[in-house]
């Protein structure tokens, strides 16, 4: 074997893993899944091309959206992409919280100028009509939060041929989720943006920042991990690898695309963001997560244990963030987003990764 034959294959070498593999992608990063309306065909697209995964959030769709925007990525790549979706879990309601929750919004809805509560007729999607359109449509890659695929699902995912990435945010739900049979898990730390995944314990009791729990997961599991929370560029990147994870699932880096469907006013409230801005709040959906500190969640903050459970309070607010989109104001607007906010770049998809594997290939392929 020649040397430079050598040299070259040692490179990149941090590219090839088992993720990679089971994936069929060139390089271990994973654009995550963000509901919302973040994750457009044309960002999903552009980091499948670029050798990534892109991911579609798909938790707030119905079937007949999730069947288009499938068919609307495939017309843009024929690479593999993962779709995600919102695990239904059990909650309970109690009259006096929905009383509470309108009586708590009231002043929110008053500034927006929203007469009237928009009557609810239902607080999410029909679970089984999102998850018969995604294995009606054969995607390469399924991945959820919220809880365990049950072996009904597992068998329906293997039939349609989909990869199975589920999502543990301590070592006891990777256990749990390793045990029903995913293929790889989403190590989710603390500083991560949006919904804490947590299932198995009180979100407050399960904030393991992403350098602690990778490691931890890496040794507990004999299915690859995938690190997300925090990581925001090639330094995160390889850090993470270094610490257990064969891929990276990265989110908030991702908002500030030129190609995210993220609001304008929510890309220039992250652009100027600094780390210490961002909190835990169950304001704007009745579930832990992770955003900008805004005039919502600061008012609501006191209330928060009256609040009705997700998916519930989500519903109910539905209308004020809408309102608050329209109206360029982003007090009223949930803007999730990770401790890493502060190294926000815009840019188009495919640079920012151009970027991140140039750095990881610099502080890697020694
Ligand atoms: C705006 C936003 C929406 C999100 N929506 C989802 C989702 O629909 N499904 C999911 O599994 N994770 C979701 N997440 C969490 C990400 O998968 C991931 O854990 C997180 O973005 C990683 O942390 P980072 O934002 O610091 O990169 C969301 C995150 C953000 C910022």
């Amino acid at each position: 074997m020649d040397v430079n034959g050598k040299h070259k294959r040692s490179k990149a070498m941090w590219k090839h893993n088992r993720i990679t593999a089971k994936l069929g992608i060139e390089v271990p990063i994973i654009q995550a899944p963000m509901a919302g309306g973040h994750t457009t065909p044309q960002l999903i697209a552009a980091v499948s091309n670029s050798g990534g995964l892109g991911s579609l959030g798909a938790g707030y769709l119905s079937a007949e959206q999730i069947t288009r925007t499938i068919a609307a990525i495939r017309e843009l790549t024929d690479r593999p992409f993962a779709v995600n979706l919102f695990l239904p879990e059990p909650y309970a309601l109690e009259e006096s919280q929905l009383r509470a929750a309108h009586h708590l919004l009231a002043p929110a809805r008053r500034t927006l100028g929203l007469t009237e509560p928009r009557p609810v007729t239902s607080y999410a999607e029909p679970f089984e009509e999102q998850f018969a359109a995604v294995l009606e449509a054969g995607v390469p890659v399924f991945s959820c939060t919220f809880g365990t695929p049950t072996p009904d699902m597992m068998t329906r995912l293997r039939q349609a041929g989909s990869v199975v990435i589920g999502t543990a945010t301590s070592v006891r739900e990777a256990v749990a989720l390793e045990q029903c049979g995913v293929d790889l898990i989403v190590g989710q730390g603390s500083e991560a943006g949006g919904h804490r995944g947590t299932f198995l314990h009180r979100a407050e009791d399960a904030l393991i920042g992403t350098m602690a729990l990778i490691p931890q997961l890496a040794d507990a599991c004999s299915l690859p991990i995938i690190a997300a929370g925090g990581i925001m560029d090639g330094r995160g990147i390889a850090a993470a690898l270094l610490l257990g994870a064969e891929a990276v699932q990265i989110g908030t880096a991702f908002l500030t695309s030129l190609e995210s469907g993220t609001h304008s006013a929510y890309k220039q409230a992250l652009l100027k963001a600094s780390a210490d801005q961002t909190t835990l709040t169950r304001a704007f959906s009745g579930k832990a997560a992770r955003g900008l500190q805004n005039d919502f969640i600061r008012t609501l903050a006191p209330h928060e244990s009256v609040l009705p459970p997700y998916p519930v309070q989500n519903a109910l607010t539905r209308d004020i963030r809408q309102a608050a989109a329209q109206q360029n104001n982003p007090h009223y607007m949930s803007l999730w987003a990770g401790q890493g906010v502060g190294l926000s770049q815009h840019a188009p998809a495919a640079e920012l990764m151009r970027t991140w594997i140039e750095q990881v290939s610099a502080l890697l392929d020694k």
